[in-house]
């Protein structure tokens, strides 16, 4: 396992190739050449949060907000089926009108009609609530802690008036709950350092996470954080290739784990972006399926790109990169040895 110091050393070194590729070695050791697709559904743009980095954000009244129906969100499940998905994500702001009930009717219909794994990105719910939908059917649970520097961290994600927000304590009950976690963190948002970059990473090793998402942080011009200062100094630079170092080195701290590679890499560099995420580490790739009419209104950060369905060509793609579609649920590897 790396400390801390080879992480900073790995951050900071001039020529990341070495790194590259002996995260790419042990990717194939560990979760071999398969690269799983999971449908995403990004079912409503409603939050209640006010987190600096992002342009759903409750404060921020310039957006067109939606929730999708019930029948719709089957409708998007139905057609990732359709198309051999084994997992849906269902991905959404902290919407106090998606209710625990409602949730968990919709989990337990998408279970029974096509028996997919489903994943939930909801956000900082209660512990009743995950519970529920747990029972329903819910088999992982999405939440990215961002930055575990506590300072940082309060400046970029307020918390709700009398309710300390604590990621950590919520990855702890998922797991408790039997949930596959993941989790993760925001690269190069202004004031981030080096130093707690390297803490982060050495966090997902002792949470031992089961699946890891991270992404360049991309300011959207209409949240408070597009003018917040950088670090005075060691400041993290917000670019495909820092989060491709971070996509490394994630994959050696936690070798069995599913990584993606993330929409915000491909916002920066298309096709190129997610190849580079696949070549260094990941295993994982999230279209999207989210209606078109929707999907442009989930804009929490701007130009977001979009893997879309329509995109029939993605298992000739990965054949010509040396890769091949995963079948089955792509279960993580870490959770199964968990037991
Ligand atoms: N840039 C990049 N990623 C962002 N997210 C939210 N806003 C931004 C942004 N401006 C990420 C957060 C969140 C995930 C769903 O999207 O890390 O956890």
């Amino acid at each position: 396992m790396l400390n801390k110091q080879e992480i900073l050393d790995y951050l900071t070194v001039e020529d990341p190739q070495e790194l590259f590729s002996r995260a790419d070695k042990v990717r194939k050791e560990e979760v071999g050449d398969d690269v799983y697709l999971r449908g995403l559904i990004e079912f409503s743009n409603h939050c209640r949060r006010q987190c600096g980095y992002c342009g759903i954000r409750a404060g921020n009244h310039d957006i067109v907000r939606y929730r999708m129906t019930i029948p719709e969100i089957i409708a998007c499940a139905r057609e990732a089926k359709s198309k051999d998905y084994s997992t849906v994500v269902i991905q959404g702001g902290e919407d106090m009108a998606a209710t625990a009930d409602w949730m968990a009717e919709i989990i337990e219909s998408i279970k029974a009609e096509t028996g997919m794994a489903i994943t939930l990105s909801l956000g900082e719910r209660d512990l009743e609530e995950i519970k529920l939908w747990r029972k329903a059917g819910a088999d992982r649970y999405l939440l990215r802690f961002e930055t575990g520097n506590q300072k940082l961290y309060e400046t970029i994600h307020p918390s709700l008036p009398g309710k300390k927000s604590d990621r950590f304590e919520v990855l702890s009950q998922l797991r408790e709950l039997g949930y596959e976690v993941g989790s993760g963190v925001l690269i190069g948002i202004p004031g981030q350092t080096y130093d707690s970059l390297a803490e982060d990473i050495v966090r997902f090793g002792e949470i031992d996470l089961d699946m890891i998402g991270v992404g360049p942080y991309i300011p959207h011009p209409d949240t408070p954080l597009f003018t917040l200062p950088k670090a005075e100094s060691g400041q993290v630079p917000n670019s495909v290739e820092m989060a491709c170092r971070v996509v490394a080195l994630a994959r050696l701290v936690c070798p069995k784990s599913n990584i993606p590679s993330t929409t915000a890499l491909a916002t920066l560099e298309g096709v190129s972006g997610r190849l580079q995420g696949l070549s260094c580490g990941a295993n994982v790739l999230m279209p999207n399926f989210t209606p078109a009419k929707y999907r442009q209104l989930y804009e929490i950060y701007p130009a977001k790109a979009v893997l879309s369905e329509a995109q029939t060509d993605l298992t000739e793609w990965l054949e010509s990169i040396g890769r091949h579609r995963g079948k089955g649920r792509g279960d993580s590897p870490n959770r199964l040895l968990r037991g």
